[in-house]
């Protein structure tokens, strides 16, 4: 018999392919931003990619799975003129003795054909990740900068394990997990012992714990384990060394078609803008694409209404802002970390810089903000008016922090 973890490699669901090309974005975004942030004198930088339930690289079907993905976008990256990358370590583990065998062979076909060997150092452990943290870690020490991607099926996670993982050397390196929300509510809906310390061994609590925050949570009208999943996951990231936690939901697959519900969340842990807003881009664009397709390609009366369309992110701006005044860093670190719905949410609800600049801009017409910055600033990033705000104040994470809303 075919096992589960082979079976899913025979041909990738829309789903999978939706979960690749918001990793592709994160991944695109970060390797190239390792290369060029802060490097003026072009200096020359390693970079490492984890991949710690890495599958077999591809699909029967030929579609690429998170390992060829890297490796494809890095050569990308090193075939760009302004590349300054010179070294990739890749650290792939795969438990399943098929499936990593499958894995070794794809890996070093495209390494072969593309002639990479000389820069890309692939290891491939056939292994459980949990027990080759050493060699993880190893990794990690040889490059400020890079990813670490955690796909797992289910919920055989332990969260505790990978934030050991991620340390301090991991400061400039970006965090992709796949959290299968799903499966975390069908376990946590069950009341013995055994189902809820799967769940409390996965976010790191006492089992005790957990059912005291069930309670509670259930105790509120309307409450339910959906939102006893996204207070777990909150809390288990909040003293994580990073600026920015943003939890994108996607769909699964039935019966071959698209659900509309949010069943995983894609959980990235970056500090850097760039990323976040490369991957938040994806997603509002996949979003986009639901929609287009809800509508059958049909655009709707409002879709050219700026007030209409953007009416969630203004009004969300507009909260947040309400009584005070804060930098756009505040500002953008506060609608990051937030958990977004593949099923209800609309793309340009979607916190990307370019929605952002619009609610902004909306909110300074409607004379309900005022931006407050240095002359200096005010030339390179407002309009001529002095009134808006132009794209490149959203730029770059200084950017972000020398310019006040004022309410
Ligand atoms: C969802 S698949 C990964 C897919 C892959 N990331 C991709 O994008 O193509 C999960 C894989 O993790 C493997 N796996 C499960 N537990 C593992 C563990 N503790 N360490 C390493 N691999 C594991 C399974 O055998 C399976 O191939």
């Amino acid at each position: 018999m075919v096992e589960k973890a082979q079976e899913h490699f025979e041909k990738e669901p829309p789903h999978t392919a939706i979960k690749h090309r918001l990793f592709k974005s994160v991944y695109d975004s970060c390797i190239s931003i390792s290369s060029s942030f802060n490097n003026k004198n072009k200096e020359k930088r390693q970079f490492v990619y984890l991949d710690l339930y890495a599958g077999c690289g591809k699909f029967n079907d030929d579609n690429l799975g998170s390992p060829l993905i890297a490796l494809n976008s890095s050569k990308n990256q090193l075939d760009n003129d302004s590349n300054n990358i010179n070294k990739i370590n890749m650290i792939l583990s795969e438990q399943n003795t098929e499936n990593a065998k499958h894995l070794s062979q794809n890996v070093k076909e495209y390494i072969d054909s593309n002639n990479l060997s000389q820069i890309i150092t692939p290891i491939v452990l056939t292994d459980s990740w949990e027990i080759c943290t050493e060699q993880f870690k190893q990794g990690l020490n040889k490059s400020d900068w890079g990813m670490i991607f955690a796909d797992p099926f289910s919920v055989e996670l332990k969260l505790p394990d990978l934030k050991k993982l991620i340390d301090k050397s991991s400061k400039l390196k970006d965090i992709l997990i796949l959290i299968n929300t799903n499966a975390h509510e069908r376990v946590l809906g069950r009341t013995d012992e055994e189902s809820l310390s799967k769940i409390a061994d996965y976010f790191g609590i006492k089992v005790k714990m957990l059912r005291l925050l069930k309670r509670q949570v259930h105790d509120i009208e309307q409450l339910n384990n959906a939102v006893v999943i996204r207070r777990l996951i909150s809390r288990t990231f909040k003293d994580i060394d990073k600026d920015f936690v943003i939890n994108v939901a996607i769909t699964r697959t039935k019966e071959g078609a698209l659900e509309n519900a949010d069943r995983f969340y894609l959980c990235l842990l970056t500090s850097s803008v760039g990323v976040a807003n490369a991957f938040l881009d994806t997603y509002s664009e996949l979003l986009n694409e639901k929609e287009q397709q809800n509508k059958n390609g049909q655009i709707s009366l409002f879709d050219n209404n700026t007030d209409f369309t953007h009416f969630e992110l203004t009004q969300k701006v507009r909260d947040i802002s309400n009584n005070k005044t804060m930098s756009l860093l505040t500002l953008f670190t506060k609608l990051y970390n937030d958990f977004y719905s593949w099923k209800d949410a609309s793309p340009n609800e979607i916190p990307t810089s370019k929605n952002i600049k619009t609610a902004i801009n909306n909110l300074v017409e409607q004379n309900y903000l005022k931006i407050l910055c240095t002359e200096d600033t005010k030339l390179k990033y407002m309009t001529v008016d002095g009134k808006k705000l132009k794209s490149n104040a959203f730029q770059k994470k200084q950017n972000l922090r020398e310019i006040f809303i004022q309410n």
